[in-house]
């Protein structure tokens, strides 16, 4: 018998920076080209972005020399699909686009995961930069290199962790993200002051007017504190190993909330409601404080996201948990505040319990009971 030993043990450094800033998109051609990071490049965005902000950036490209390439599908989280990627795929191939090409994705979330996904297996791997235009894909998406599509058994099953080698943060591509969009990125950046930083939640207590109104200064400390909080989570536990499970605080009751209502549900309004439920779960099991409790859903509440369940069947709700297999042996596996800034896992948390919980979250609020 012979053995032959493979030898990989290597180190490897991802590290990328996040650039923050307003105009970006005119400052990325100029340095690419002092910088660049390929021979040639793809832009990929979808129908809404690229007129208002694809195209210029090809434009810009283009006018610095920069050998570029626009493809963009129809906007919306329908397109997140193998179908929609293997038609970029095709599109790339057919414009003779190899190993050494960059991919540019601009967008939402819809557009950085497809696009990411896409990049992490074109020709077995190329690199691509991430220049998001929703503040959820500022504060979350962009950042972590977490990429996927979804499939009819579910959300986000098919990807890869493929991390981008740069993020261009440009604010100014907010003013024209509608104010149902703003709100998803709302809930996340509440999500982070929950799990990590007290200072943070004052302020977004102080702030959360502005925050609506896109107050420049605002959303320019708000996307730099989101980006810190997330990049330090993700350096500890970049494959989800374990702490960086802790990002889905409110998602578990979340995404079942979301998938009960159709989806007619935005995903902002339900990881607002997951968040009201579960301090509710943590109150209940002697964890958190009720000055707490009413200061996290006063915050939701003043940023205009629902503290009420309106009319979806909890039974739905539960049937959700199960198919996304949240639910093993009746307990289920919970991320918990136990004061704001601080959270942690637990599976004490029992079926019963959850109903309980959903059941109060429909007549009333949990604030001042
Ligand atoms: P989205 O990408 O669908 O964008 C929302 C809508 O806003 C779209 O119609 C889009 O065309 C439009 N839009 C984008 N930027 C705009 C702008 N500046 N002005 C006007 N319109 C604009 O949705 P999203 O909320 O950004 O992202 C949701 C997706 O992100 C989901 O698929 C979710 O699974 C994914 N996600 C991924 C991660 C991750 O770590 N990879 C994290 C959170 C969410
Ligand atoms: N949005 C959750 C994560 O990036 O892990």
């Amino acid at each position: 018998m012979e053995k032959i030993r493979v030898n990989l043990k290597k180190q490897i450094d991802n590290s990328y920076d996040i650039i923050i800033g307003e105009n970006l998109l005119n400052k990325i051609p100029k340095e690419l080209k002092q910088r660049p990071l390929a021979n040639k490049y793809i832009i990929i965005t979808d129908s809404n972005v690229e007129k208002q902000y694809g195209d210029i950036l090809l434009k810009e490209m283009k006018k610095n020399g920069l050998k570029t390439y626009l493809i963009s599908f129809k906007a919306g989280e329908k397109s997140k699909t193998r179908k929609t990627k293997e038609i970029i795929e095709n599109r790339m191939m057919e414009y003779d686009l190899g190993r050494d090409t960059l991919v540019i994705a601009v967008g939402g979330g819809v557009v950085g995961d497809i696009a990411g996904f896409v990049a992490a297996t074109y020709y077995r791997g190329i690199s691509y930069i991430q220049v998001p235009t929703t503040l959820l894909a500022f504060a979350d998406s962009s950042i972590g290199g977490k990429t996927a599509v979804n499939t009819g058994f579910g959300k986000n099953l098919i990807g890869a962790f493929h991390q981008p080698k740069r993020v261009y943060i440009d604010t100014t591509t907010l003013k024209t993200l509608p104010k149902k969009e703003m709100k998803n990125g709302i809930a996340e950046t509440i999500k982070h002051a929950v799990i990590k930083d007290k200072g943070f939640f004052r302020y977004l207590e102080k702030n959360v007017k502005q925050l609506i109104k896109k107050d420049p200064v605002v959303i320019e400390y708000i996307t730099k504190r989101n980006c810190e909080i997330k990049a330090k989570i993700v350096e500890m536990d970049e494959k989800e190993k374990g702490q960086r499970k802790i990002l889905n605080y409110g998602h578990t009751i979340g995404h079942a909330i979301e998938a009960a209502s159709n989806y007619k549900m935005t995903h902002g309004n339900a990881v607002a409601l997951g968040m009201v439920a579960a301090v509710k779960i943590s109150i209940e099991l002697g964890y958190m404080s009720m000055k707490d409790m009413i200061r996290q859903n006063n915050l939701i509440e003043a940023a205009k996201l629902p503290v009420i369940l309106p009319d979806i069947s909890i039974e739905n709700i539960i049937k959700a948990m199960r198919y996304d297999k949240k639910i093993i042996d009746d307990k289920i596996m919970f991320v918990l505040p136990k004061k704001i800034g601080d959270v942690f896992f637990t599976d004490e948390v029992s079926l019963k319990l959850v109903k309980k919980v959903l059941d109060e979250l429909k007549v009333k609020k949990v604030n001042n009971q």
